[in-house]
């Protein structure tokens, strides 16, 4: 940061003081429990922007699809990797990587992290060496001409998802 205006003030936060909380029992509890930052609105459940990290951290859930699970938001989602793998994404999201689910755009784990995700023991795991972040707003996000020409644009994202048979995701 090399300046600022009024009240926006530049702030640093170390992530890894962050205390990750998470479920010690059953299901994919709702990825609010990751939020670092919130600006709230005036309607409950829709913030104007929250700022969320999936930093290192124990899965232990039993019967349970572990990943984020295949799902549409009313919130617009601003996702980046700065290391290591997503578990929603095991290729196609490399560190310094982002992506964009804007309003009830649908989404969801990638082939091969499904399959690993129903078909896997599920133990304890720890999730290590990874900090994935997102920016969610109640407010559609619209990126810049840059962004839309770049040549690092990812024209097959969705393509992670042409391999699911149907009826395969329940
Ligand atoms: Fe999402």
């Amino acid at each position: 940061v090399v300046g600022w205006h009024g009240n926006f003030a530049p702030y640093k936060y170390d992530t890894a003081r962050f205390n990750t909380i998470g479920t010690v029992s059953f299901d994919h509890p709702d990825p609010s429990i990751f939020t670092v930052l919130t600006s709230p609105s005036d309607t409950p459940g829709t913030a104007n922007c929250d700022f969320v990290i999936f930093p290192p951290r124990w899965m232990v859930g039993e019967d349970t699809f572990r990943p984020p699970w295949f799902h549409r938001n009313v919130m617009s989602e601003f996702m980046g990797l700065v290391t290591g793998e997503y578990d929603a994404k095991e290729g196609g999201f490399a560190p310094g990587g982002a992506s964009l689910h804007n309003c009830m755009s649908g989404h969801g784990p990638d082939q091969a992290s499904y399959d690993k995700a129903v078909s896997v023991e599920l133990k304890p795991v720890k999730i290590e060496n990874t900090l994935a972040f997102m920016f969610e707003t109640r407010a559609p996000i619209r990126t810049t001409e840059w962004a839309q020409t770049s040549p690092m644009m990812q024209l097959d994202y969705d393509d992670v998802w042409t391999g699911f048979e149907k009826g395969q995701v329940e």
